[in-house]
């Protein structure tokens, strides 16, 4: 059978977190946790800030490796530092994650410059639009981290909570909720946007109450 990325449990549109490999000018390897966005069967797009090893990497390489995990540890390690050096696979394009559940090459095709402004200020990112190629399934029931279902579990369990919290408290509460909002919407699918809806108009009377 022939795998993609649908066959790893993604779905088209949406953006999941994982483990970007890359190969450093001196050739060692390099991994950070990178948001994926999901656009087809075999493309992705890596949106990325100025200033990581892994954007110097994919710039002059114009080639990573994506590794799907729910270690976390493996995620801690690779933004801390790097994960120990025994964790990384040799591969014919650079580095996978050995104890990845699954993992794939992008070759990067199209490169997009994209300036916003945002809560952080300017906001500078470039897009890497990849061919998908190369993909490995090492454990049959992996699934893709999206942080939009932790954001609705969190905001239900905000919901649940405001309604007895101090006064003092219920900011702090509001706060939190509109940034979970903010998440859900920038990565969340379809049903996500529609449940973190249906909290917060919940949360808006019961904030009152
Ligand atoms: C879950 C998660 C997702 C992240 N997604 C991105 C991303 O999509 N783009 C980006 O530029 N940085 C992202 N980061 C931040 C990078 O991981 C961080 O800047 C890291 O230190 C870069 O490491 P490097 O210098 O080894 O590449 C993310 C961090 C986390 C924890």
């Amino acid at each position: 059978m022939t795998l993609n990325l649908y066959s790893l449990n993604m779905d088209k549109g949406l953006h999941y977190e994982a483990i970007v490999t890359t190969q450093n000018e001196d050739g060692t390897p390099n991994a950070a946790p990178m948001g994926v966005i999901c656009k087809g069967p075999d493309q992705v797009v890596l949106r990325l800030h100025e200033g990581s090893h892994t954007i110097a990497n994919v710039k002059r390489e114009k080639k990573f490796y994506v590794n799907l995990s729910r270690d976390p540890l493996l995620f801690t390690y690779s933004l801390i530092s790097n994960p120990p050096s025994t964790e990384f696979k040799k591969e014919k394009h650079g580095f996978s994650l050995k104890n990845a559940d699954a993992s794939f090459f992008g070759q990067v095709h199209h490169e997009k410059k994209v300036e916003k402004k945002d809560a952080m200020g300017e906001n500078v990112t470039l897009m890497f639009h990849s061919q998908v190629q190369d993909i490995k399934q090492y454990k049959t029931e992996s699934e893709p981290l999206n942080r939009a279902i932790c954001g609705i579990i969190e905001a239900l369990v905000n919901l649940s909570r405001v309604k007895r919290a101090p006064v003092e408290k219920k900011k702090e509460y509001t706060d939190r909720m509109k940034e979970i909002s903010r998440v859900v919407n920038r990565v969340g699918g379809v049903e996500h946007k529609e449940a973190i809806e249906l909290i917060k108009k919940e949360f808006e009377i019961r904030v009152k109450g």
